[in-house]
């Protein structure tokens, strides 16, 4: 190619498959730009709608007509996928739900992640992440190298979690693998082989479930599991079998890659622009904002799907029943038209309000405890280590769906 000649523009279909590769998946941001070249919403073929722009993302969020994929969608979509326990596991949950079994499956857990009940936790976060910084303290010893995200950002959302449901301390480092391996079902059919690990998985920690729950009948704690376990035998129409199984498995791998993810992301993110360090440890209200800023420039989750249930329509342009919409949040987060110079880093932007925790029913259930995780543990890691430094670049992991750092490298003293 001569140096005058401009490669041509992907087309939506290659820019929209790039993001299955394995390249598209460690820079997935200017694919995403590729997209909106050729709309906010833009068809991939008919009955398949991309949606890159934040204000039609967000109304699709909130269009009650749009269903989340459910069991129903899966048979029309994907035959074949009820042989596999980790996709099935996830349906008799509220992510996997639509009206009216929705609101009665958020309801069961909703009060638990209320905002005032979180707040409360604040002093009990903070002590699990000084008991983890401790650790990495003495990990670290002569500038041995740390994974910050193995040590730091997946232990504390998983020992958080594992608090409130009530998993015992010794199972937690079990718990966050066996989680990531059925995570990668979020992806899909895509890679048929981590499918069957995922749903190995899942078979296990279904049956420690199975058994966490009897014992708890037997003998009851104050914890999350307890309460449901009591909502399912008081009565199981409120709460079933598989319901009780899929609410617990949904509560554990949403909230801990993903805050595991976020956490990551600002580690990495205040490690290359070192001023931000500087704020996390200095301006007691930085840390909020500079979190919301992370998440909408590194969101954990990329991408969510919709399906019409009815004919519907978004910002006036027909959407017909039967119509599949992929949602990518992440490329909302980066729309021109709503976020001034979206390819830079700024905490201090104003109205910042990502879409990175969804928007409408399904909207996160745990965002308000992510974000105290993440507004605790970034001043304290960078507090307690004044010269955190990387020892070798981070490592993505090879996902879309749900994407941040597999291992980051720091030395914890200079
Ligand atoms: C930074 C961390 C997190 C991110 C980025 C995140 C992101 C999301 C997103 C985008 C959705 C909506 C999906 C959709 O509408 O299709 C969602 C739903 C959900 N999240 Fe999170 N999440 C995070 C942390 C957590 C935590 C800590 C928990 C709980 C312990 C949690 C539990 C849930 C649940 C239960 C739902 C389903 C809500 C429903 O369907 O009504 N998440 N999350």
């Amino acid at each position: 190619m001569s140096r005058h000649t401009v490669a041509p523009a992907p087309t939506l279909r290659d820019a929209f498959t790039a993001l299955g590769t394995a390249r598209g998946r460690q820079d997935p941001y200017p694919l995403y730009e590729a997209i909106r070249s050729h709309g906010d919403t833009a068809w991939l073929k008919p009955g398949r709608l991309v949606v890159v722009g934040y204000e039609e993302c967000d109304r699709a969020l909130r269009d009650t007509r749009l269903h989340v994929q459910d069991a129903a969608g899966y048979d029309a979509t994907s035959p074949g996928w009820r042989d596999h326990s980790s996709l099935r596991a996830f349906t008799s949950s509220m992510l996997y739900s639509n009206p009216p079994d929705h609101a009665r499956l958020r309801a069961v857990a909703g009060f638990a992640f209320a905002p005032p009940k979180i707040r409360r936790l604040r002093s009990v976060i903070e002590g699990m992440a000084d008991r983890l910084l401790d650790r990495m303290a003495a990990l670290g010893v002569g500038g041995s190298p740390v994974d910050l995200i193995a040590e730091f950002a997946s232990r504390l959302p998983v020992a958080v979690i594992s608090a409130l449901l009530g998993f015992p301390e010794e199972d937690q480092v079990w718990f966050r693998d066996m989680a990531s391996t059925v995570a990668v079902s979020t992806d899909g059919f895509g890679d048929p082989a981590a499918l069957e690990r995922a749903d190995r998985a899942m078979d296990e920690m279904t049956a420690y479930f199975t058994e966490l729950v009897d014992r708890r009948r037997r003998d009851p704690h104050d914890d999350l599991v307890t309460l449901l376990t009591r909502v399912h035998d008081g009565d199981p129409r409120r709460l079933g079998h598989d319901e009780l199984m899929g609410t617990l498995m949904v509560l554990l791998t949403a909230g801990f890659e993903t805050t595991s993810f976020l956490i990551g992301h600002g580690a990495m993110l205040a490690l290359e622009r070192t001023a931000f360090a500087g704020r996390l440890r200095a301006e007691s209200d930085f840390a909020p904002r500079y979190v919301e800023e992370i998440l909408r420039f590194e969101p954990p989750v990329h991408v969510t799907s919709r399906r019409a249930a009815t004919d519907t329509e978004l910002l006036g342009a027909p959407v017909p029943a039967g119509t599949r919409l992929t949602l990518i949040l992440a490329a909302a987060n980066r729309d021109p038209r709503r976020f001034a110079d979206p390819g830079r880093f700024d905490p201090d932007r104003p109205d910042n309000r990502p879409l990175s925790f969804g928007a409408g029913g399904h909207f996160c259930l745990g965002a308000p405890l992510a974000r105290l995780e993440a507004q605790i543990a970034l001043p304290r890691l960078f507090a307690r280590f004044p010269r955190l430094a990387a020892t070798e670049p981070p490592v993505y992991r090879d996902r879309w769906v749900v994407r941040g750092l597999d291992t980051f490298a720091v030395a914890v003293a200079g």
